[in-house]
């Protein structure tokens, strides 16, 4: 099952279209945008291990975001709104945050809205939701409609992180082991589906996903490798293996390709204490 049915445009078009956007109209969301991103936020309430999740929608005046000292917030502009996710503490709680908000993030888009993941921000900024004892808040989105031009501060930002770039596939995809590469003859229908998860957002465009595809099975093993040790310890990483798996869940879809995620560990032998194994997907048969 996937949530592709509650989106209105292709997918492939809309994956394409998002990119992060931090120079904001001084203008909150319009009543038809909130309640459309609301209502498709009911229908996502279940993490990948079935955590409960819920969305609320944040919003402010500018001045009021600058006296919370939104972290980072010199890098946006005209920010007002963001969309804070709560889910169930877990294990795995942060893959599914990602899995979840992702959707969320692709709506906005669909629905020709900006959006930029903040897995930093000052808890201050979230001063005043109600959150349940069992819950937490690992990351939010930012969310608002895009101004003209991006400021000179984000697109000095974007340079930095080359955050229009992506590594080649070479980096990212293998066949059977890490030490074969994976080419888009051998992924056959999932080529193009790795093309859409290659396009994910990340933070800091780590990229961290790696992917390995079973031999002669359509079974593709997820795994994180630790790029950058701090996100790590934010489990931001984790959180961008969900986001992944949202773009690979929803491009299989689109293409009629059905499968289900499960924990189905290779068990690979002499990985490195970077590489960790975080989920499955096995295609029906
Ligand atoms: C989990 C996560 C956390 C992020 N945190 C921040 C953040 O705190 N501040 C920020 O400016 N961008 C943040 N980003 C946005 C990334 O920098 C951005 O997605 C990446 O550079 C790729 O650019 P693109 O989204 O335009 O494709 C985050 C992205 C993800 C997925």
């Amino acid at each position: 099952m996937s949530y592709l049915q509650y989106f209105t445009k292709p997918i492939d078009e809309t994956i394409r279209e998002r990119t992060s956007c931090r120079t904001y109209k001084d203008k909150l969301l319009s009543q038809n945008d909130k309640k459309e991103l609301l209502d498709f936020g009911m229908k996502l309430n279940k993490g990948i291990r079935t955590e409960q999740i819920h969305y609320q929608l944040a919003e402010f005046s500018v001045e009021e975001l600058k006296e919370r000292k939104m972290s980072a917030y010199w890098l946006f502009k005209n920010l007002r709104s963001f969309v804070v996710g709560m889910i169930d503490k877990t294990d795995f709680h942060q893959m599914s945050y990602g899995y979840a908000m992702e959707h969320i993030v692709l709506k906005a888009t669909e629905l020709g809205l900006g959006t930029c993941w903040a897995g930093y921000f000052d808890p201050r900024a979230i001063e005043g939701i109600k959150i349940k004892e069992n819950h937490t808040i690992p990351a939010i989105i930012l969310i608002g409609y895009a101004a003209e031009e991006r400021s000179v501060k984000e697109r000095i930002a974007r340079f930095a992180i080359r955050a229009s770039k992506r590594h080649d596939w070479s980096k990212l995809f293998f066949l059977g082991e890490f030490s074969k590469v994976l080419n888009a003859e051998s992924a056959g229908p999932y080529a193009e589906v790795l093309e859409l998860l290659r396009l994910a957002p990340s933070a800091g465009n780590t990229q961290p996903w790696r992917i390995i595809k079973d031999k002669s099975k359509n079974i593709y093993h997820f795994f994180k490798k630790v790029v950058n040790p701090s996100y790590e310890r934010k489990k931001l990483h984790d959180i961008d293996i969900g986001i992944a798996m949202c773009h690979f869940e929803l491009g299989a879809a689109h293409r009629g390709l059905r499968g289900k995620w499960m924990q189905a560990d290779p068990q690979l032998t002499g990985l490195p204490s970077t590489m960790h194994y975080m989920a499955t997907w096995i295609h029906d048969t």
